[in-house]
């Protein structure tokens, strides 16, 4: 992976300065020093190289005999426990050949969406994993609590057992009483790893597994970035240095760009990571997210003279083998050209066109998409999330906002 800030001439002086301030924040997030804030939810960042390398066999095992039972594994859970494996295995272009189809729950409340849901489980092979940290969360927990009573209905107790497996918290809330009281199998999130930073745990492993992705290239990826070099002269930690000056420029819209669709979903988990990292005390950014050529032709116009109250970063991966040759076409005039060749060069003409305009890019280069590269832009862009909110003042690893949210909605829910 490599990093290039553009834009930023005026501020190198800044920028460098920022480094410097990030690079002792990231030796304090490294050290076993846990007193300083949010040093008690560092659990992510020594994850990759320190993982227990048993936990990931068993991972490996369960998602084999999970391929084993079903056709289809249903996956129940929000916000972090569900954006991070949705991410990872739609980056790696779903499930593969001969796998079970991941299908993703629990992320809505939607009438429609579970009648649709209850159709597949009586005519499909299913098995269910439940994901949520706290165990409160009441969107996962009422779909969970609807499918599994549909799968009791279809398999019977003592079968349907077998097929559902829960990711919780060691030993706090409903669902760590929900598997001990069923005898469902189930994994850990470490109680030091918060929501968005814990794709890496089971949470984000299993599902990953199942739909037939190596998660130890996955960690290995991710632990090739954790041993980068996080100095101020190393470049990967420009790019937080650099976003955190624009936004205390007044550039408070992060546009994350993509020339592959891939990534949709990885820009939702970037949507979580950032904003729930940074976006506090009337901080951060708001990230949003696009995918190119589709977005060009729509939002284009306002990129190139709208408003300037934006920078981008620009996700780069490098053009997969897979491709198309343009025939002859009606006097069209590239014959024999790629469409990736064309990709690549609307993906240079935007980012020309976009200095041009003034507008500051970062442009983050990924070497193609598989589960190494997922893996380093994982634990690249976790902990630019982090210094980020260290150089901005901000706790990275709370979320008051959210939880202001989940109380008022209870509390209308017990009015119902
Ligand atoms: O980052 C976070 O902590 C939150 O967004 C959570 O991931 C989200 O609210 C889901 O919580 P839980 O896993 O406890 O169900």
């Amino acid at each position: 992976m490599k990093v290039e800030i553009n834009g930023m001439d005026a501020n190198r002086e800044a920028l460098m300065q920022r480094c410097r301030e990030m690079e002792k924040w990231h030796r304090l997030l490294m050290s076993d020093d846990e007193t300083h804030l949010g040093g008690d939810f560092k659990g992510w960042v020594r994850l990759p190289r320190d993982i227990d390398r048993e936990l990931v066999e068993r991972i490996i095992e369960t998602a084999e005999d999970i391929k084993d039972k079903c056709t289809l594994l249903l996956v129940v859970g929000i916000g972090g426990s569900f954006l991070g494996a949705r991410a990872v295995i739609d980056a790696l272009s779903g499930s593969r050949e001969g796998r079970p189809e991941v299908v993703f729950a629990g992320f809505n409340l939607n009438g429609a969406y579970m009648s649709k849901l209850k159709k597949r489980i009586a005519d499909e092979s299913v098995c269910m994993c439940v994901i949520s940290k706290s165990g409160r969360t009441v969107e996962p927990l009422l779909s969970y609590a609807v499918l599994k009573d549909l799968m009791f209905v279809k398999y019977g107790q003592e079968e349907g057992r077998k097929r559902i497996f829960v990711i919780t918290d060691e030993k706090k809330g409903d669902l760590r009483r929900e598997a001990y009281e069923n005898r469902f199998k189930s994994f850990v999130i470490p109680d030091n790893i918060g929501g968005r930073y814990s794709v890496l745990t089971p949470a984000g492993s299993l599902p990953v597994a199942v739909a037939g992705h190596d998660i130890r290239k996955l960690l290995d990826g991710a632990r090739s970035m954790q041993c980068g070099d996080w100095t101020a002269e190393g470049g990967l930690i420009t790019y937080g240095a650099a976003r955190t000056i624009l936004q205390e420029q007044g550039k408070c819209l992060e546009i994350f760009e993509y020339f592959e669709g891939n990534l949709e979903y990885f820009g939702e988990w970037l949507k979580q990571l950032f904003g729930e990292t940074e976006g506090k005390d009337g901080k951060g950014a708001y990230s949003a997210c696009l995918f190119f050529s589709r977005d060009l032709h729509s939002i284009g116009q306002f990129l190139q003279q709208g408003r300037q109250m934006f920078y981008e970063t620009i996700i780069r991966v490098a053009k997969s083998d897979e491709d198309a040759v343009i025939p002859q076409y009606a006097g069209y005039p590239y014959a024999g050209k790629t469409m990736e060749q064309i990709n690549g060069c609307a993906e240079e003409g935007v980012v020309r066109a976009h200095r041009k305009a003034g507008i500051p890019i970062n442009e983050i280069y990924v070497d193609g998409l598989n589960e190494f590269t997922v893996g380093q832009m994982i634990y690249f862009f976790e902990m630019s999330a982090a210094l980020s909110a260290y150089a901005l003042g901000v706790n990275p690893f709370d979320q008051p906002g959210v939880e202001a949210f989940k109380k008022e909605m209870k509390s209308l829910i017990e009015k119902l």
